[in-house]
């Protein structure tokens, strides 16, 4: 692959008999009724690392938050689940340590023998961990002799865990890591074109980073869901009672400029499916974006739409898809999101998911094996694709030294 990343991974130091503390995005979607994890994509990311870490006989020192239970104990947040369903995974035993830190994990550590896999208690239990806290980050890394990062989820949060961490620790990168970020920077960087972005979700705000440092990258820029209507708007057209954000017309119509001016083709929904309330299992029609009913949601992008974008789509070697294309949590609004998910999943092409709800919605659709990569990131790969630096990347060991 052109473009590589640039840091140390895990095949550049040597692991044999070392303890190894594995930061994961173990941060894993559960039900709400009964606290199973609805989806194990990130425990199964992160598998070949731990695999790899196995089979070279290290010792594996696991650790990652679980949502944000903001500095205490949680008990709905412990890993227990996790620890679970990794060994099932693994089919080996998974230790599960009372806490991530202190005296009795250090024993739980010096119990460890090549080969065994301990998974610490979630990190945000301790309020240290999202300030950055340079002793808690001491305590972490008196528990192995390298670090290794493959939390490429929680790669744009400072934390203890991702960046202080690497301070008192060798800081390598995980496979998980080199992979997302392999294919993300080849995509900014060297894409075979031409280069598509699909973007959608419910709005501009979120996108405006993406969608102003992939203008000047991309062929095509294809925009549907929510933000649609933003765009919509700002070409005059009435959206109804659909959400709109009035203080960023300017921007829309900025980045319209500025793609017409780049000679990028920016295609926005010729027709929607509109809804008289925002909500499922309310009646519903495809109407035209000149003539969308007043009080009427905009929840789905219409079949010309779907159809149009396709085309674009089958003349591209590059394609990049952050955010669903109409309301997907409700069945009768998925069909733009799918319809484009299928498209992608037939193309010859490189295609790559952001993360969060487009990778759920492919994930639960069964199309994500089908695609080049799906991002195990939401935050951090939108901010990859906005071109920023990930803190958690940053701190990591340059390949040249
Ligand atoms: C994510 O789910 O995007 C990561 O695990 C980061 O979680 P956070 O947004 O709670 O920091």
């Amino acid at each position: 692959m052109k473009n590589p990343m640039k840091k140390k991974t895990i095949h550049d130091v040597e692991l044999k008999g070392k303890k190894i503390l594995v930061r994961v995005d173990f941060n894993v979607p559960l039900d709400v009724q009964t606290h199973e994890i609805s989806n194990d994509s990130r425990i199964r990311a992160a598998l070949p690392t731990i695999k790899h870490l196995i089979d070279e006989r290290s010792k594996v020192i696991l650790c990652s938050h679980l949502g944000r239970p903001k500095g205490k104990v949680v008990e709905e947040l412990r890993l227990a689940p996790v620890a679970k369903r990794l060994s099932e995974l693994l089919d080996l035993p998974v230790i599960s340590a009372k806490d991530c830190i202190g005296p009795e994990v250090e024993q739980a550590v010096s119990r460890l023998e090549e080969g065994d896999v301990l998974l610490l208690e979630n990190l945000r239990f301790h309020p240290e961990e999202e300030k950055n806290d340079p002793d808690f980050a001491r305590a972490l890394s008196r528990l192995a002799d390298i670090y290794v990062n493959d939390a490429f989820g929680a790669a744009h949060r400072a934390h203890a865990s991702t960046v202080s961490v690497a301070q008192y620790l060798p800081a390598v990168a995980g496979l998980l890591m080199e992979k997302e970020i392999d294919f993300l920077n080849k995509a900014l960087t060297d894409p075979v074109p031409p280069f598509a972005a699909i973007t959608g979700g419910a709005k501009v705000s979120d996108k405006l980073g993406l969608l102003e440092n992939i203008l000047g990258k991309v062929d095509y820029l294809l925009i549907g869901g929510g933000m649609c209507c933003t765009f919509l708007k700002a070409q005059n057209h009435d959206v109804g009672q659909s959400k709109v954000e009035d203080d960023k017309l300017d921007v829309a119509r900025e980045l319209m400029d500025k793609a017409a001016k780049a000679g990028v083709e920016l295609v926005l929904p010729g027709d929607v499916v509109v809804a008289d309330s925002f909500a499922s299992g309310v009646p519903y029609k495809i109407a035209s974006v000149s003539e969308i009913p007043e009080g009427s949601y905009v929840m789905d992008i219409g079949p010309q739409t779907i159809e149009r974008f396709a085309t674009e789509l089958r003349k591209c070697k590059t394609v990049i898809w952050n955010g669903p294309m109409g309301v997907f949590e409700f069945a009768e609004f998925r069909h733009g999101t799918e319809a484009i998910a299928k498209q992608l999943a037939q193309l010859e092409a490189t295609t790559i998911l952001g993360g969060g709800s487009t990778a759920e919605a492919v994930d639960e659709l069964g199309l994500a094996d089908k695609m080049s990569h799906v991002s195990t990131g939401g935050g951090a790969t939108l901010k990859f694709l906005e071109g920023k630096t990930l803190p958690g990347v940053a701190v990591l060991q340059d390949k040249e030294n």
